[in-house]
């Protein structure tokens, strides 16, 4: 039996991931070992969740049991918490209010997981990504005395699935003839897609084809933006991505996937932030960081970005 919530499920990433995980949870369970999803909201959106939550059940069809709820105490005893709760930057707002505002928001959720549901894994969605895991971590830390590995950020399986598709629309050929697609570093502007592991058919890219693949890059980079500006927001990829770590957790695959995570000395990062990173995810959470084979420079733009964060997390007043 397992039992997720998801905290802000009421809105679009979270309903998407509600979802995704519901299908997941489906193919675990049967009608005597009920999996649950608890879908957690603020109160005006109750309503709204009870609906959301009949309707996925019919989607998936299966035998999980969704409710949703506005008392945080009712995630007690999950095996992951999901946190998708926050504001969207409004008009006016600047980048650093929007990030001391919904660090407020964030640290009360952690206060209340570490309340309610201390032994949980927590993976954080919430934007700036990178940020809101560390203020996860540090609120869970100093309550529950809760291990980093426990705490995980979603922004960069998104992202790599974003480039893996861009890879294959550049060089003309199907998704799954590209692997190695990752991205790591900030889940922002301050990404960083690395080059040198991608491979076509199991072949590195040649040096004449380099340029289709800046090209892809580039496109991963704005794709934020790009779904933006055609006024929509991403909500289905960010589900399908949370699952897809739901999943490694829950059956502890130790897949290796780039997550927001504190890098504890690896890839020569020694401040304590968080910062994207390839890790083997397991159901201790991360059981390894992965120190992949990339270049110099690669390596010296995850520096660069975890010199940012550093900066960013000055902004945060809580
Ligand atoms: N990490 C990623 O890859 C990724 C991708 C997409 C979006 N996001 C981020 O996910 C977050 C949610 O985006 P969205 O499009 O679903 O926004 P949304 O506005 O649709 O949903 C946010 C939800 O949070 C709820 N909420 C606000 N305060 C709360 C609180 N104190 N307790 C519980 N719930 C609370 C709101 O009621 C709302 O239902 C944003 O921060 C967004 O930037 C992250």
């Amino acid at each position: 039996m397992s039992k997720i919530s998801v905290i802000g499920a009421g809105g679009r990433v979270g309903s998407g991931c509600v979802r995704n995980i519901a299908e997941i949870l489906g193919k675990k369970g049967n009608e005597n070992t009920k999996n649950t999803l608890a879908m957690i909201d603020i109160p005006q959106a109750l309503n709204l969740m009870k609906g959301m939550a009949m309707d996925i059940k019919d989607a998936v069809l299966n035998d999980v049991e969704i409710f949703a709820s506005d008392n945080r105490a009712d995630i007690a005893k999950s095996d992951i918490v999901v946190i998708t709760a926050g504001k969207p930057r409004g008009p006016g707002m600047t980048r650093e209010q929007l990030l001391s505002e919904n660090a407020v928001i964030i640290k009360g959720i952690a206060e209340d997981i570490a309340k309610f549901s201390p032994d949980s894994k927590v993976i954080v969605v919430s934007n700036p990504l990178d940020v809101m895991s560390y203020v996860t971590y540090t609120t869970m830390h100093k309550i529950s005395s809760k291990v980093g590995r426990e705490i995980v950020g979603m922004g960069g399986v998104l992202d790599s699935m974003r480039y893996r598709k861009f890879i294959a629309e550049a060089f003309n050929c199907g998704i799954k003839d590209v692997s190695g697609a990752i991205v790591l570093g900030i889940h922002g502007e301050g990404m960083v897609p690395i080059e040198s592991t991608v491979r076509l058919k199991r072949l590195k890219i040649k040096e004449e084809d380099k340029e289709k693949l800046r090209e892809a890059v580039k496109k991963t980079i704005s794709a934020g933006k790009t779904i933006a500006d055609f006024g929509a927001s991403a909500y289905f990829a960010p589900g399908a991505a949370v699952a897809r770590m739901v999943n490694a957790i829950l059956e502890d695959t130790k897949e290796i996937l780039p997550c927001s995570v504190i890098p504890n000395g690896k890839y020569e990062i020694d401040d304590e932030l968080f910062i994207g990173l390839p890790v083997r995810l397991g159901k201790n959470g991360i059981e390894e960081i992965v120190e992949l084979k990339i270049s110099w420079e690669e390596k010296s733009k995850i520096k660069t970005a975890a010199e940012c964060l550093t900066n960013n997390l000055t902004h945060i007043f809580i």
